[in-house]
C-alpha cells in the first residue's frame, strides 16, 4: 500500500500526542487509516483493498496466559510471511471457564489484556482484525449463556431464540458491545473504537433462529444492533457474521440453500439494513450436504458463490467476503493435496471476481493453529510451518491480490 510513510509519521505524532509507550514506530501495516467501502469495493487511501487471511478464534484465550503468547507472535510472523492482510477472531467468551465476561457486565482483566496483546501484535505484523462480538452457538457461552443470565435475573424465556427479542438480553448484548468498543488497550493506549487496526466488527458468529424461519427476528435484531454499534463507533466497518442462507425476500433464491433449509436469516434483507457495510458467506459443503457425493458438493460450491456474487453486485451493491471455508482432515479420503486444490479453486473465484471488479473481494480460511496446540485441532486446522504446500497456495493468493489495482 502506498502512503505507508505518511501514516507511520501520522501515527508517530498520534503516539506522541497521547503519550503512549510501546513500539508502534516499528509497525508494518496495510495503513493506519480506516478502510471504507465504495460500492462493492473496500477502499484505503484511495486504493482498492483485497483480503486474504485466516480465522484463529483462540487468540485472546491463548494470549491471556502470558507464557503462551509466543503462539500468537509465531502465528502472526508466519501469516505476515505469506503476506496475509486480515484475521478474524472472537472478542467474546461468556460465562464459561476463563471467560472474558464472567457475568453480565463483569470482565476478567486477564482476558482483556490477552485481547489487547492480540491487537498490539496485529499492528506489529500488519494484520487488521475482524472482531466478532458474540456466538450463535454455545461454544464460549454464546446466545445460550445470555439467555441463561436473563433467566437468572428473573426473566421468563422460552428458548435460546429469545436472545433476539428479549429486552433484558438485548441490553446485556449492548452492554458487551459497549465494553468492547470503549475498551482502552492497555498496551497501546487506544480505545478499540479508535484503533484503525480493527478492520471490522461482526455482530454475531453465524446467527440462526430456527423458531422463526421468516427471518423477522434476526432482521429486527440486526437493525437495532447495527445502529447501536454505529452510534458508538461510526469509523469502523460492520458485518453481521452471516453464513449466507437465503430467506424469503427473493423466494427463488431459497433453492440455493443447502437442502433448501431456512435457518431464520435472509442474506438479502439482513445485508440491506443500514449500518451493514459488507456481506459475508461461509462455506461448508462437507457439513451442510453430508449425504451428497463430491460432485454434488462441488456443484453446490459453484452455485453458492455465484448466487452470492450476483446478489452482492446487483441487489446489495456491497463487498462480499468468504469469511469461513476449509477442508476437514477428518473426512474419509482426505489428502492435503485435495485441500490445496480446494483452497486454490476458491482463491481463483475470489481473484477472478476481484480482478473483474466484482464484489467477492476476500477470503478468510478456517483456521490457523500454532504448533503445540493439539487440543484445538478440529480437522480444519492449517499449521503454516507444517504445511508448506498449503502455505504456498495461500501466499500466491496474497501476492496476486496485492498486485491488483
Ligand atoms: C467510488 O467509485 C467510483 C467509481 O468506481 C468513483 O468514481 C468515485 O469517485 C468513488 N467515490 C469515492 C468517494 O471515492
Ligand atoms: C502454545 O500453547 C501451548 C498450550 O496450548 C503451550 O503448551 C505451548 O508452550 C505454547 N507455545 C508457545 C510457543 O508459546
Ligand atoms: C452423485 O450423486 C448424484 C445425485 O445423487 C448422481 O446423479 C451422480 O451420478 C453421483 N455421482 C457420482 C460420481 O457418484
Ligand atoms: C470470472 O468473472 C467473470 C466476471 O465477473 C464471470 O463472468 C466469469 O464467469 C468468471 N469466471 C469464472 C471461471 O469463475
Amino acid at each position: 500500500m502506498s502512503g505507508k510513510r505518511f501514516f507511520d509519521l501520522l501515527l508517530l505524532i498520534l503516539v506522541l500526542l497521547i503519550g503512549t509507550k510501546g513500539n508502534l514506530c516499528e509497525a508494518r501495516s496495510t495503513g493506519f487509516a480506516y478502510v471504507t467501502t465504495n460500492g462493492t469495493r473496500f477502499v484505503l487511501n484511495g486504493n482498492s483493498v483485497y483480503l486474504n487471511g485466516f480465522n484463529a478464534y483462540w487468540l485472546m484465550y491463548m494470549a491471556s496466559f502470558p507464557d503462551n503468547r509466543d503462539n500468537i507472535t509465531a502465528t502472526f510472523q508466519l501469516a505476515a510471511k505469506s503476506e496475509m492482510n486480515v484475521l478474524r477472531t472472537w472478542a467474546f467468551s461468556d460465562g464459561v471457564e476463563r471467560a472474558l465476561q464472567t457475568s453480565p457486565g463483569v470482565y476478567n482483566e486477564e482476558m482483556f489484556e490477552g485481547l489487547d496483546f492480540v491487537i498490539s501484535e496485529s499492528r506489529k505484523y500488519g494484520l487488521p482484525l475482524i472482531l466478532s462480538l458474540v456466538n450463535n452457538f454455545a461454544d464460549y457461552g454464546g446466545r445460550k449463556q445470555y439467555v441463561q443470565w436473563a433467566r437468572e435475573s428473573g426473566q421468563t424465556l422460552e428458548n435460546d431464540d429469545d436472545f433476539y427479542t428479549n429486552p433484558v438480553v438485548k441490553q446485556y448484548y449492548k452492554n458487551h458491545v459497549k465494553a468492547i468498543l470503549t475498551r482502552v488497550n492497555s498496551i497501546i493506549g487506544l480505545p478499540y473504537k479508535d484503533d484503525p487496526m480493527i478492520f471490522a466488527w461482526e455482530l454475531i458468529n453465524e446467527p440462526r433462529c430456527e423458531t422463526d424461519p421468516s427471518g423477522r427476528f434476526v432482521q429486527e435484531w440486526v437493525r437495532e444492533m447495527a445502529a447501536f454499534v454505529k452510534s458508538i463507533d461510526s469509523n469502523h466497518l460492520l458485518e453481521i457474521g452471516l453464513e449466507g442462507f437465503y430467506g424469503d425476500s427473493i423466494p427463488p433464491r431459497r433453492e440455493f440453500n443447502p437442502g433448501n433449509v431456512l435457518v431464520g436469516t435472509d442474506f438479502i434483507s439482513n445485508n440491506q439494513l443500514p449500518g451493514v457495510d459488507f456481506a459475508t458467506i461461509h462455506l461448508y459443503p462437507d457439513q451442510w450436504l453430508t449425504s451428497s457425493n463430491d460432485s454434488v458438493q462441488a456443484a453446490f460450491v459453484d452455485k453458492w458463490i455465484e448466487a452470492h456474487i450476483e446478489d452482492s453486485q446487483s441487489v446489495l451493491q456491497k463487498p462480499l467476503v468468504l469469511a469461513e471455508f476449509g477442508k476437514s482432515s477428518k473426512l474419509p479420503g482426505y489428502t492435503q493435496d485435495q485441500r490445496d486444490k480446494y483452497f486454490a479453486k476458491l482463491y481463483e473465484d475470489i481473484y477472478n471476481s476481484s480482478s473483474n471488479r466484482g464484489p467477492l473481494v476476500g477470503g478468510i480460511f478456517w483456521q490457523v493453529l500454532a504448533q503445540g496446540m493439539d487440543s484445538f485441532r478440529d480437522g480444519y486446522e492449517v499449521l503454516l510451518e507444517e504445511s508448506p504446500s498449503t502455505t504456498s497456495v495461500i501466499a500466491a493468493q496474497s501476492s496476486r491480490l496485492m498486485a491488483l489495482k
